[in-house]
């Protein structure tokens, strides 16, 4: 057994679990955050994307108890009083989900890539960067067009802040 403490989505959180528990199922079983999915439990399909201090990361991959005393957010800290983010706004409006089973890994990936690219980012760096995001609805055009769309969005606010 090990103890497990975290910041999640701005709250700190402590539990015990078993040694080889994967952050994912900390975060679904223990925190009963259930907007991080679970599509393969390999690395490959990036459901289970998840900021650990920031960055993107597949939560699948790594055990809970090596993600003690980061700050993680997931998909469920990313709205703000009662806002959608700019880049859940910008799924809805574009189309960019289906059935949604991949939906809170591809916006926890875009808002890490879209903070890391700020205006720079084209096409075909959303498309090389979503490699590790599976979907098996959309044929992926209207994600990009909503990930494209929220860094503009997100962009020109920054610009007009300066
Ligand atoms: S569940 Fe983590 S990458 Fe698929
Ligand atoms: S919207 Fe169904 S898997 Fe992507």
């Amino acid at each position: 057994m090990a103890k497990v403490t975290l910041s999640v989505n701005g709250r700190t959180v402590s539990g015990d679990c078993d040694d080889r528990t994967l952050l994912v199922q900390f975060i679904r079983e223990k925190l009963g955050l259930t907007g991080t999915h679970v599509g393969c439990d390999t690395t490959q399909c990036g459901a289970c994307v998840v900021h650990m201090d920031g960055k993107s990361i597949k939560s699948c991959s790594i055990l809970a108890v090596q993600a003690s005393g980061s700050e993680i957010t997931t998909i469920e800290g990313l709205s703000a009083n009662g806002e959608l983010h700019p880049v859940q706004a910008a799924f809805k409006e574009h189309h960019g989900l289906q059935c949604g089973f991949c939906t809170p890994g591809m916006v926890m990936t875009a808002v890490d890539m879209i903070s890391r690219h700020g205006g720079a980012l084209d096409e075909a760096t959303v498309r090389h960067e979503l490699e590790g995001n599976i979907c098996r609805c959309t044929g992926y055009h209207n994600i990009v067009k909503a990930v494209l769309a929220a860094n503009a969005e997100m962009h020109a606010g920054r610009q007009a802040a300066e």
